[in-house]
């Protein structure tokens, strides 16, 4: 029997992907909004043919739902560009979905023993999996539907407050140098968390507090995106081509006065609410102009574990270093969530947004994007 509260978060997850395209129009649902991202509704196809993937092809050998449509959602074997125009109707895609979710659902409730059995199911593993899968790429479509929302956003239409600068609050916390456990635990870690390590740290500070949108004004305007001796050659380099001045999300009204567009339009950027939409080479730009430097995700999860952290969940936190291996590693249950991306270019996030769902909200969850993206929901925490 699977546990009923976990299948109870994923029917909660299932519906949440949908209710995203139930009010797009057929056009709006095939739209990619960003370079980065697919079609709003190739989330929703792709996520219930992974769920179709691993609870029944893998487990027990039936790929009569998964076979004819692996071409569509195996992220490697379609580029970004193919997918809309391959969709089905947004309703008949919309009408499938909903009837394998609730099969599956009952699938996981009337459990037959055999598949019970199965490695995968233990501890119910499987199921956290497939749960994951779904808010991982929710946090990605509420992405799309603000780059949706920036594209239609008129500036004039603004009339927020302004957001004004304010100097680094500075509240600091001293972590002694020692032995730090860092790692995830079954059933719900991925692969890329365990095995648990033993992390040998010196001392160090971190701020209490992520960033905030005044303190980010502040680097703004004492020219931080100007003063190439903040930014490390690539970075620079990336900044002068794509023009970089400001948050992705960030807009400026006719009086120069800064605010931000979510998924409702424009609203009012609070100085203490902390900066979000900004690239790693940001990141970086920032902690440098403020005499600091990023934690590394050892550091930034020993003292989320010493309960020292506030705010964390209300932005992915970009880290020193990139995403690697743990000593140890070994990819499960397939290569292709971490292992393909250890390649020196992913750097590492960790905590979650606003919109990252409590499944994957955990202090060794680990999230990882190329240095230059800035359509996620990420900012920064000093460390010194
Ligand atoms: C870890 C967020 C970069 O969304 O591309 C989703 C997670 N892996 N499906 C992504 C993922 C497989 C991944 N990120
Ligand atoms: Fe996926």
């Amino acid at each position: 029997m699977t546990d009923e509260v976990l299948i109870g978060e994923l029917a909660q997850a299932q519906l949440l992907v949908r209710a995203l395209i139930e009010d797009l129009d057929d056009a709006t649902y095939r739209t990619r909004y960003h370079a980065d991202l697919s079609p709003i509704g190739w989330h929703l196809g792709h996520c219930v043919y992974f769920e179709c993937l691993w609870l029944h092809e893998k487990i027990r050998g039936d790929a009569s739902v998964t076979a004819p449509i692996a071409d569509l959602y195996t992220p490697p074997k379609i580029p970004k560009e193919q997918r809309g125009g391959l969709l089905p109707p947004r309703e008949a895609l919309l009408e499938w979905a909903g009837e394998l979710q609730s099969y599956n659902l009952d699938y996981l409730r009337n459990l037959r023993p055999e598949w019970q059995q199965h490695d995968l199911f233990s501890d119910d593993y499987v199921v956290h999996f497939v749960l994951q899968h779904y808010s991982q790429h929710y946090e990605t479509m509420i992405m799309e539907l603000t780059q949706k929302a920036l594209r239609e956003h008129h500036p004039d239409a603004n009339a927020q407050p302004a957001l004004q600068a304010a100097p680094l609050s500075g509240e600091r916390i001293d972590i002694p140098a020692g032995h730090y456990r860092v790692g995830g635990e079954a059933p719900q870690a991925y692969d890329n968390e365990l095995p648990p390590q033993h992390a040998e740290l010196g001392p160090f500070s971190i701020s209490r507090n992520p960033v905030s949108n005044a303190e980010y004004l502040a680097f703004m305007e004492d020219g931080g995106y100007q003063r190439e001796e903040l930014w490390k050659v690539d970075a620079w380099k990336w900044r002068q081509r794509n023009n970089i001045e400001y948050p992705d999300h960030w807009r400026r009204d006719p009086d120069s006065n800064w605010y931000s567009v979510g998924l409702r339009g424009a609203y009012e950027l609070t100085g203490e609410a902390p900066v979000s939409g900004i690239s790693h080479y940001e990141a970086r730009a920032f902690a440098r102009w403020a005499n600091a430097r990023l934690p590394h995700e050892y550091q930034w999860e020993a003292a989320c574990r010493s309960g020292v952290l506030e705010q964390t969940g209300r932005v992915w936190e970009w880290c020193e270093n990139v995403f690697h291996p743990y000593a140890g590693f070994e990819p499960f249950p397939y290569p292709e969530y971490s292992a393909s991306w250890f390649d020196d270019k992913h750097c590492v996030l960790r905590g979650g947004s606003l919109h990252t769902r409590p499944s994957i909200k955990r202090p060794s969850f680990r999230n990882f994007y190329e240095a230059d993206k800035r359509h996620i929901f990420s900012g920064l925490r000093l460390a010194f």
